[in-house]
């Protein structure tokens, strides 16, 4: 069987697009190879340098990760403090990755962008971290969205420059892994980016969510006065909603939708008011179990 390794990170509570754009994979997946699922409190660090719940929010993502249906029976779900081997990999990457190539790592440079002065060295040596993670376990794939794309690059690369120093062929060379189509890129609720904790209130589903807040969230959802001319191209905001209604309501009703805002007679409360149930039907249970 082939290895299998993710993590994420614990900085706050699972939503919608962790669910479709990981959590999901992660499913699929534990029933044909041999999966480590991990929670990356340490790379929550390089964020969060002083959390105040860190603790308490690894374990809440662990709690949430077992509702969704990850399986310990089947997978190793694990804490990344937990493994101090990884530490000890790290150390030693560390000796042959090269500072230029950190600073052009696309998701260092959005950090600092963001977050200016002081900048520690763990932001810079995330990507080493992460090669850690993955290649302790000599993993053949690793499930993740396109954003880790480069990560994951970046892990090959050291893990063949460790091959080629010491002379041996140790590290597997890892692979991203989806399943193609099966995996959405779940926008938000604001009408603009992914759905993400950082986008402002309002902006994520999140899996523990109370009915009565899925709710008001998607009611909330930003749409526009309405097509004009049948069959228009939709904005994107409305295009939105039809992805999210995509992966948790029924065809029938996705269709229904379609026709609606093809002859221009669409009511958005209505369309929100039904996404807003199924949400709620799918969520519901995840969150009991939670
Ligand atoms: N960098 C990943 C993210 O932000 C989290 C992560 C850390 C990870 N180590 C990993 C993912 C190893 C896969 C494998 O989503």
């Amino acid at each position: 069987m082939e290895t299998v390794v993710s993590g994420i990170r614990p900085t706050g509570n699972l939503h919608l697009g962790n669910y479709f754009g990981a959590v999901k994979n992660f499913l699929k997946m534990q029933n044909d190879a041999h999966c480590f699922f991990f929670i990356a409190d340490y790379h929550s660090l390089t964020t969060h340098p002083t959390p105040a719940d860190l603790h308490k929010s690894g374990r809440q993502v662990l709690a949430e990760y077992l509702a969704c249906g990850i399986d310990p029976d089947k997978s190793v779900i694990y804490m990344q403090s937990d493994l101090p081997q990884t530490a000890e990999l790290y150390l030693l990457l560390n000796m042959n990755a090269y500072v230029g190539e950190l600073e052009r790592v696309t998701s260092f440079k959005d950090k600092i962008r963001k977050q200016p002065n002081p900048i520690n060295a763990g932001l810079l040596t995330y990507p080493v971290l992460m090669a850690a993670d993955i290649l302790i376990h000599h993993a053949a794939k690793v499930p993740v969205g396109k954003d880790q794309e480069q990560h994951l690059e970046m892990t090959r690369t050291f893990g063949n420059r460790f091959n080629r120093l010491y002379k041996t062929d140790y590290f597997p060379e890892p692979v991203a892994y989806n399943f193609g189509e099966a995996l959405v890129k779940i926008p938000g609720l604001d009408g603009s980016g992914k759905m993400g904790k950082s986008e402002g209130e309002g902006n994520a589903v999140f899996l523990i969510d109370t009915d009565e807040v899925i709710k008001k969230k998607v009611m909330r959802a930003v749409t526009d006065s309405g097509p004009t001319l049948p069959n228009s191209e939709k904005p994107d905001s409305i295009k939105n909603l039809f992805t999210l209604m995509g992966v948790v309501s029924a065809p029938e009703t996705i269709s229904f939708f379609e026709e609606k805002y093809n002859d221009c007679t669409i009511r958005y409360g209505d369309m929100k008011k039904q996404l807003a149930e199924d949400m709620i039907k799918f969520i519901s249970p995840i969150r009991e179990k939670n």
